[in-house]
């Protein structure tokens, strides 16, 4: 380290400033720093920063298999994943420092996708809170917890739109729509990377999976991927641009195709939008030996040919196959790819690691006594819970039968995830401690000491067979309410667990059905990865609140909510359908030659199930109302540079306070496209004490009214449009204005 430093200093660069360059004088000082490294490696350093291998796990901790610390030893490899904690990575950082011949730090990587240590909700039930701030906040502290633990990495945010709820992955995401997603994806970004990569509780952030792999065919995870190039760039792609807009420095390729060329092959990908047509300047990863997955893909023929396509196609970082080692060398030699391709990989991931500090101090970010005082602090919890009760959605509240008085006397807690400890904190879970998570049956006692608060399961998640749902049904009855736990296991949802059927597992139907012929007042407390297939639940119960999977302190924030301490104010960013068959079903669907006319046989429609979901996009209930009146607009018609002003009147109707996610869609009536029948255009956040009025403007331009053309320019078209203004993506109110001028 010591002589690396030495050398940075006295080496002269060729980099003078010219005018015509549009670099800082910071980033011109960066760059010359990373080209005084690049100009002392060989060929095979270079190659080893492009190599990324994982840390394992066994029942003595964390280790690393023997070929990877010789790797690491003969300067051929350049990043670690899944090692944390401030000592071990401080080992793993001395052996790349002081045994290798120019000591280049390590970065160390990790998927700390909703919290490090203290586990916040899966990202779907975060982005159900469409609440910026905490959604924010919830990466701010996902970061100060990694990074006191040695991480510099993260492998988020996920931003894949996600239209298939059978597709597991879904609760990675923000769900179905493109501007939400974008919206989040920038807030994950901000919040993980702050504004100084530096700092020591900021770490790099790495959107994911470039791209489209959330529309893999039927929802089968890795499956291919065959659309096109205007739902693309209309649909999946914006999320990216969002994140990288705000400033993400890595972006991690995809498992699937895109018609027929793998993500990590892909130049019209990486090459020709990423960085031609965006400028992204940070490097791209593979996902997990996806570089090696092109030979069973059906494009390589070895690993020297996956390695040459991958690179020349503008990969910059293997992960996990070793295959830029294992080909690379030979493959300058051969002609087959450049070494100047290589030098600029490698610069921009040393890149990253000088933004980070690195160069300056590796160890700087594996130290123990901050990992002591940051790791589960009470702040952070704090923060999860109210995170969490933001992201719980009340999807049905008949006669008001939520919240729960806090004096009931005997409380039945009933189902398989009443006690569910381990499922809590959902898939990816990091270096989360599931044993430290509050279960439901935990935070209703803590709520109610006093009650009598009793439970039985009825049956485990999977739900085989009925012998338990006796002494559930017992149960029910000796009570004065009845809360019923039902959902899907943590390992049904994530990665390699899409689900064809996705309603209730098992017989928990039974289960149900058999406690809420008791006649006793039932509360749903729904805890599961993505939307479910629960129409019969929706005509039977009378009260459903979907709490997604919440994270460490799941029992108490729900209590928040069923006790009415905090009044529910999420709204699902992804649409239930009724049955499988819908699918996909979203909220901005194209309109159709014939559209549904009830007694017309040949208009679109299903013979046996209606065109309507079962809960639409937007769609949460409070506690309290909201009336909404008054929409008017500024102008009946603007310019091209005009804009126009929408208004609505959002009342409290109720009598306690709560929070409304006002939400704005547009419609193109006529395009040179038909055009979606309602796209989210923006929404915000209020809150309203009883009785409260509050005006809400949102600010049109033709920006919002632009899309991608039939020859995919990108612009805005004159002629009429709705713009509907509501508390979900269906009950509404309608205006309409008209775009005069040229078209563009
Ligand atoms: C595979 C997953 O697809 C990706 O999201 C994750 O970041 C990597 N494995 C590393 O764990």
């Amino acid at each position: 380290m010591k002589r690396i430093l030495f050398l940075i200093g006295i080496l002269p660069f060729a980099l003078i400033q010219c005018e015509s360059d549009p670099r800082s004088a910071a980033e011109r000082r960066l760059d010359e720093r990373v080209d005084s490294v690049l100009a002392l490696m060989t060929l095979e350093e270079k190659i080893g920063q492009m190599t990324l291998f994982t840390s394992d796990m066994d029942q003595t901790g964390a280790f690393l298999r023997p070929e990877y610390i010789d790797d690491i030893r003969a300067g051929k490899v350049g990043a670690i994943f899944n090692a944390y904690g401030a000592a071990y990575t401080r080992r793993l950082q001395e052996m790349a420092v002081t045994e290798t011949r120019l000591g280049i730090p390590l970065l160390f990587g990790y998927d700390v996708i909703h919290g490090h240590r203290t586990i916040f909700p899966m990202p779907l039930a975060e982005a159900s809170s469409w609440d910026m701030g905490w959604i924010r906040k919830a990466a701010q502290v996902a970061a100060a917890e990694a990074t006191a633990e040695g991480l510099h990495w993260t492998f988020a945010p996920m931003v894949d739109v996600a239209r298939d709820p059978r597709w597991g992955r879904i609760i990675e995401g923000s769900g179905e729509d493109p501007f939400l997603g974008s919206r989040i994806a920038a807030e994950r970004v901000i919040g993980f990377q702050g504004d100084d990569l530096a700092a020591l509780n900021t770490m790099a952030a790495t959107v994911k999976h470039f791209v489209a792999y959330g529309a893999a065919q039927a929802g089968r995870d890795y499956h291919s991927v065959d659309m096109s190039e205007r739902r693309l760039r209309e649909t999946y792609l914006p999320p990216f641009k969002a994140a990288i807009d705000a400033g993400a420095v890595s972006i991690m390729t995809a498992f699937n195709d895109y018609n027929g060329v793998p993500a990590s092959a892909s130049r019209f990908l990486m090459t020709d939008i990423l960085r031609e047509e965006w400028g992204f300047t940070g490097f791209i990863v593979t996902d997990y030996t996806a570089i090696m997955e092109l030979q069973p893909h059906g494009v390589a023929s070895d690993p020297a040919h996956a390695s040459e396509l991958a690179l020349n196609a503008g990969v910059d970082m293997s992960m996990q196959d070793g295959y830029f080692n294992l080909t690379l060398a030979d493959l300058v030699k051969q002609g087959r790819v450049t070494e100047q391709d290589i030098d600029t990989a490698v610069r921009r991931i040393l890149r990253v690691k000088f933004q980070l500090g690195l160069f300056d101090d590796p160890y700087r970010y594996s130290d123990e006594e901050r990992e002591k005082a940051e790791v589960m602090k009470p702040e952070n919890i704090q923060a999860a819970r109210e995170m969490a009760r933001r992201s719980i959605v009340l999807l049905k509240n008949e006669n008001q039968s939520l919240p729960l008085s806090d004096q009931t006397r005997r409380i039945a807690v009933i189902g398989p995830l009443s006690e569910g400890r381990r499922e809590l904190i959902g898939s990816w879970s990091a270096a989360g401690d599931w044993t430290k998570s509050v279960t439901l049956l935990e935070g209703i006692r803590n709520r109610v000491p006093n009650a009598v608060v009793t439970h039985a399961d009825g049956c485990d998640i999977v739900c085989g067979d009925d012998a338990g749902f006796a002494e559930a049904v017992r149960t029910a009855r000796l009570a004065d309410v009845v809360v019923l736990a039902l959902g899907e296991a943590y390992w049904m949802s994530g990665e390699a667990a899409s689900r064809s059927d996705i309603g209730l597992p098992g017989r928990q139907r039974e289960l149900a059905e058999a406690v809420l012929k008791t006649g006793k007042p039932v509360v749903v407390v729904l805890m599961n990865g993505r939307p479910l297939t629960i129409d019969w639940l929706d005509a039977a119960a009378p009260a459903i609140l979907e709490t997604w999977f919440l994270g460490t302190t799941t029992g108490d924030a729900i209590a928040d909510v069923l006790f009415g301490d905090y009044n529910p104010s999420g709204k699902l960013p992804v649409t239930f359908p009724r049955n499988v068959g819908q699918i996909p079903i979203y909220h901005s669907a194209l309109p159709t030659g014939r559209p549904f006319k009830a007694e017309d046989k040949y208009t679109s429609k299903y013979l046996d199930v209606p065109n309507e979901p079962l809960y639409v996009f937007g769609h949460g209930l409070s506690y309290t109302t909201f009336v909404y009146s008054d929409l008017t607009l500024s102008a009946p018609s603007m310019t091209p540079d005009g804009r126009i002003e929408v208004t609505v009147t959002v009342t409290n109707t109720g009598s306690r306070a709560g929070e409304e996610v006002v939400q704005l869609y547009l419609r193109d009536r006529i395009g040179s496209l038909s055009r979606p029948l309602r796209e989210l255009k923006g929404f915000e956040k209020i809150s309203l004490e009883p009785g409260e009025s509050r005006q809400v403007t949102f600010t049109i331009t033709t920006g919002d009214l632009s899309f991608f053309k039939e020859d995919l320019s990108f612009g805005w078209e004159p002629g009429e449009f709705e713009v509907h203004v509501g508390g979900n993506s269906r009950d509404t109110l309608m205006g309409l204005f008209e775009v005069v001028g040229s078209r563009q």
